[in-house]
């Protein structure tokens, strides 16, 4: 709150009562408000501890009102809850603005990924990744097997039998080994939907930040009308050095 300096209250006080002739009002009783506005306002910066004791003090020379001491000593809402209060109605906004969004959001390469997903793949490898026919993907897993996403998209692209049963598949340390089981999703999926899931398997499922950027990148890529992901490769005979083209050429 702005203090009034009550010097100046009483220089426009003046004026008026010149201005209107009125008699001028009391000055001794002016002269006791500031005794005591200035009094209590000293025993509020004493420190926590002994302010009792201070403002019954107070009391006794400038003889308060209790329920002026009242409102002066109350406790204040703290800052923080003040500025939460403030938010209240930003919150709900956003949160109405929630309630009315349609359920299915139709839009977007990790959403849509994860349509892919349940359909195509979650059978063998659980609704959340945990595996089953298949190796389970979550907990980061699918990122240990394949670091490099073009590694990805080519085994999904091609499966069991493109890579040849007793072959060696995704990062060396890993050690995998074909055997067999896993379809092929070339002549399945387009290109944007095989780049789609394996986004969404390894932003979800892996957790992968680099996933999710490129996603978001492919969304506004896609959404412009900058690229047509099936102009870039023919799924059916996809090479790892052509997904990495693609991702590159994403993330410029
Ligand atoms: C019919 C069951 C089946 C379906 C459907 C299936 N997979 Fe697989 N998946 C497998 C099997 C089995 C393996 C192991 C293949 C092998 O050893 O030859 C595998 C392996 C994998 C791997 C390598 C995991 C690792 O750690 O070695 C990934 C990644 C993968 N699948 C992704 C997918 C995706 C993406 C889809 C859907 C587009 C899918 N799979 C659909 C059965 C399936």
């Amino acid at each position: 709150m702005v203090e009034i300096p009550e010097h100046l209250l009483k220089r426009s006080q003046s004026a008026r009562e010149r201005l209107t002739g009125e008699a001028p009002s009391a000055d001794a009783s002016s002269e006791v408000d500031d005794a005591q506005s200035a009094t209590p306002a000293a025993a509020i910066d004493t420190p926590v501890e002994n302010s009792t004791e201070k403002i019954e003090e107070a009391k006794v020379v400038v003889e308060d009102a209790p329920y002026v001491n009242a409102a002066k000593n109350r406790n204040k809402i703290p800052w923080w809850a003040a500025s939460a209060l403030l938010c209240l109605p930003i919150w709900a906004v956003i949160y109405v603005g929630t309630l009315e969004r349609p359920a299915v959001e139709a839009t977007g390469v990790l959403q849509h990924g994860a349509e892919i997903y349940a359909q195509r793949c979650s059978s063998c490898h659980g609704a959340n990744g945990g595996g089953g026919a298949g190796y389970k993907l979550a907990d980061g897993e699918v990122l240990i097997t394949f670091p490099y996403m073009a590694d990805m998209v080519e085994w999904i692209a091609k499966g069991s039998d493109g890579f040849g049963v007793g072959n060696a598949y995704g990062s060396p340390e890993r050690g995998r080994v074909v055997a067999g089981g896993m379809p092929a999703f070339a002549d399945v999926l387009d290109a944007e939907e095989l780049m789609s899931v394996v986004l969404h398997e390894r932003a979800v499922f892996g957790n992968s930040e680099e996933a999710t950027i490129y996603a978001a990148e492919l969304d506004h890529i896609i959404e412009a009308g900058e690229m047509d992901l099936d102009m870039y490769f023919d799924a059916e005979t996809v090479t790892a050095s052509e997904i990495s083209e693609i991702i590159e050429s994403t993330h410029s």
